[in-house]
C-alpha cells in the first residue's frame, strides 16, 4: 500500500513539473486532462489513505487490547493449567484409594460370603435337628399314654378270699386309668399297642401263723409268686415289679391263689399298677 502511494506522489510530483511548461496543442490539452484526473486520484486516494490510516489505528487499539486480553487469558491458562496438574494429581490419589476400596470391598464380600454359607450350613443343620426333634416330639403325642393304678377295695369290710378256686384279683378303686387298658370290672390289663410295659403290686396280710401267696400272670400264665409267714398277727406285705414286652391284646392281671387272702379296708393297702414304657 505505502509502496502504492509512493508510486503516485512521484507521479504527480512528475506531471507537476509537466503542467507547467505545457503547450497548446491537442496533446498537451489531452495530458493537462490527464494530470487533472491524476490529481483527483490522488485526492481520492489521500481520503481513502486517511481512513485506511484510522482503520489501522483502530486495528492496533484492538490489537492491543486483544494482546492484553490474550496475556490475560495466557495466565489464566496458565493457572488453569496448574490447577489440572493438582486435580489430575487429587484424581489419581483418589482412583487409587477407590481401587484400594474395592479390593477391601471385594475381601469383604468375600469374607461375608463364607460367613453366609457357614450360616446356611448351621442353619440346614439346627433345621434338620429342629425336626428330628419336632417328628419326636410328634411321635410321642401320637404314642400311646396307659397308666393306671387301683386298690384292692373301695371301702372296708377287709379280707378279700380265694376260696377253693385261685382267684383273679379285681382291684375296684381305681386311681388312675389314663387309656382305660385296666379293667376294674375284670381285673385285667389289655395291652392296646405292642411295647414295653411295667407293673407292680403290693399286698397286705394280717398274718397269725398263716401263709400269704400272690401271683403275676400274663395270658393266663403265671410269671411270678411271692409268699410270706409270720405268726405276730400284724400287717405283713409283699410287693414287686416286672418290665414286659407285649404284644397287642397280650393280658396281665395278678392272681390269689386258692386258700389264701388279703386285706384291704378300703384304704389302699393293696395295689396294682402298670403303666406303658415304649411302645415298639
Ligand atoms: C386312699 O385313697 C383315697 C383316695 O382314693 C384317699 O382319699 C385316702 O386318704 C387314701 N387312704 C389312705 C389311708 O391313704
Amino acid at each position: 500500500m505505502r509502496a502504492a502511494i509512493s508510486l503516485l506522489v512521484l507521479l504527480l510530483s512528475m506531471c507537476g513539473v509537466q503542467t507547467e511548461s505545457h503547450g497548446t496543442d491537442a496533446s498537451t490539452q489531452d495530458v493537462s486532462t490527464e494530470l487533472k484526473e491524476l490529481r483527483d486520484l490522488v485526492v481520492e486516494l489521500r481520503g481513502s489513505l486517511r481512513h485506511t490510516r484510522d482503520d489501522v489505528k483502530v486495528l492496533e487499539a484492538d490489537n492491543v487490547a486483544m494482546k492484553q486480553r490474550l496475556a490475560v487469558s495466557e495466565s489464566k491458562v496458565s493457572v488453569l493449567e496448574a490447577e489440572n496438574v493438582a486435580v489430575k494429581e487429587r484424581l489419581v490419589a483418589s482412583e487409587s484409594k477407590v481401587e484400594a476400596l474395592e479390593r477391601v470391598l471385594q475381601d469383604t464380600k468375600a469374607e461375608m460370603k463364607t460367613e453366609v454359607d457357614n450360616l446356611k450350613k448351621e442353619n440346614a443343620a439346627q433345621e434338620t435337628e429342629l425336626t428330628a426333634v419336632k417328628n419326636m416330639e410328634k411321635e410321642i403325642r401320637a404314642a400311646p399314654k396307659l397308666a393306671f393304678s387301683a386298690g384292692l377295695r373301695e371301702s372296708g369290710d377287709g379280707y378279700t378270699e380265694a376260696g377253693s378256686n385261685n382267684l383273679n384279683l379285681v382291684f375296684k378303686k381305681v386311681f388312675t386309668n389314663v387309656g382305660e387298658a385296666y379293667s376294674s370290672t375284670t381285673g385285667f390289663f389289655t395291652a392296646p399297642v405292642r411295647g414295653v410295659y411295667y407293673f407292680r403290686f403290693t399286698v397286705v396280710d394280717l398274718l397269725n401263723s398263716r401263709y400269704m401267696f400272690i401271683r403275676m400272670y400274663k395270658n393266663g400264665q403265671q410269671l411270678m409268686q411271692l409268699g410270706e409267714h409270720d405268726t405276730d398277727g400284724m400287717a405283713s406285705y409283699l410287693s414287686s415289679g416286672l418290665t414286659l414286652q407285649l404284644e397287642k391284646g397280650d393280658v396281665v392281671n395278678m392272681v390269689l391263689p386258692a386258700g389264701y387272702r388279703l386285706y384291704d379296708d378300703g384304704n389302699n393297702q393293696s395295689t396294682f399298677s402298670g403303666f406303658l414304657l415304649v411302645p415298639l
